[in-house]
């Protein structure tokens, strides 16, 4: 019931938000609403775009949704052909944070309204809305998850972050920080790859530019094969007895992948337990074959639907309810925040197949 509900919702905002007759159209019949996203290369993108299609085609309306393939250029350019286009809301997440001011501050002049979807844009006051999920529990639930596997003094901890250029990054580290670090200070936890973290492990809580320390030095920039060459140095870096069972902090599903397979192809690793989060498809079958521990499911059905409310809240000339805000640099941003789910073997079934996120055909051995 509550999943036709949604169903009926997303159509009827469909109806309202795109041209092609109906609902609320530009003067030249173009788009009301554009929609960039950073890339098509990570599968968490591709859900992002398949949820919104889901949520406008099925009423019969056409979408445009453009990728800016890891490109602040292109973005911008991107940007600039939606507005010729007549838009009036764009939905963006940026490539690089603070590049894609100048693109929302062109937009900002040409009166459309932007709406930051996941990735906040900095150091700009052009924004004027963000959807995203609570990003400080998504570290948080990494943390929490590599403490409970954890026994006794000394466990090897490996930290990965995601690209110093998103603005996420800094507070899924900052997340997972909270939790991890009384246990690096107390002694549970040894940091075995990063004397960056070691140096401030004393801290419990960290500056920006401490976090970027960090960051610098454990980046995955979001890249799967720099994870795993990043991953193969700290191996052979280290000696065997920061081996055997390995704790993993890894930022997001496809980096975990790549990191794990590190991992696993090291003949003196034994067990290692690795975070991750997206829950994309390749992860959901690791987390069944016993290759990665976790995932931190997001639904972007939940940011879909509140990015097009937001927008039609927009054209209708109102402002959208906000539930928090966050504060880009520049200006604190009124942002509607979603909450998200740990995915282990144990629930991966329940929360991301009966939930109906996901046919069982897609995947074997549940
Ligand atoms: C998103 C993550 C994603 C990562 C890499 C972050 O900003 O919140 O869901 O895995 O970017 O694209």
């Amino acid at each position: 019931m509550k999943k036709l509900i949604h169903v009926l919702l997303m159509l009827l905002m469909a109806a309202s938000l795109f041209a092609n007759g109906g609902g609320e159209t530009t003067d030249d019949g173009g788009l009301s609403v554009g929609i960039i996203l950073p890339t098509k290369d990570e599968p968490r993108w591709i859900q992002d775009e398949t949820r919104f299609k889901d949520a406008l085609e099925a009423a019969g309306y056409s979408v445009e949704i453009l990728f800016s393939q890891g490109d602040s250029a292109r973005e911008r350019a991107n940007v600039e052909a939606l507005i010729s286009k007549g838009i009036e809301v764009l939905i963006i997440t940026p490539q690089d944070g603070a590049a894609a001011a100048a693109a929302a501050d062109e937009a900002n002049r040409a009166g459309v309204k932007v709406i930051s979807y996941d990735r906040l844009i900095t150091s700009t006051e052009s924004i004027d809305y963000y959807v995203t999920f609570d990003s400080f529990s998504v570290g948080a639930a990494w943390g929490q998850y590599l403490l409970s596997k954890a026994e006794g003094m000394g466990n090897n901890l490996y930290l990965y972050a995601g690209a110093a250029s998103d603005n996420n990054a800094f507070i899924f580290f900052d997340g997972a920080w909270s939790v991890l670090q009384p246990a690096i200070a107390d002694g549970t936890f040894v940091i075995q790859n990063s004397d960056q973290a070691i140096a401030l492990s004393g801290k419990a809580e960290l500056t920006r530019a401490e976090l970027g320390q960090i960051i610098g030095q454990v980046t995955t920039n979001w890249d799967f094969n720099t994870a795993k060459s990043l991953a193969e140095a700290n191996l052979t870096s280290v000696s065997a007895d920061a081996k055997g069972t390995a704790f993993i902090c890894a930022p997001n599903d496809g980096t975990a992948r790549a990191i794990a397979d590190a991992f696993g192809a090291d003949n003196e690793i034994d067990t290692y337990y690795i975070t991750g989060q997206d829950a994309e498809k390749a992860s959901v079958q690791y987390i069944i074959d016993g290759k990665q521990s976790m995932t931190v499911f997001k639904d972007t059905r939940t940011l879909v639907a509140d990015a097009l409310k937001a927008a039609l809240t927009f054209l209708e000339g109102k402002t959208p309810v906000a539930t928090g805000s966050y504060n880009n640099g520049a200006a604190d941003i009124p942002a509607m925040q979603s909450e998200v789910i740990t995915v282990t073997a144990d629930n991966v079934k329940a929360v991301l197949i009966d939930s109906g996120y996901y046919p069982a055909s897609d995947f074997t051995g549940l």
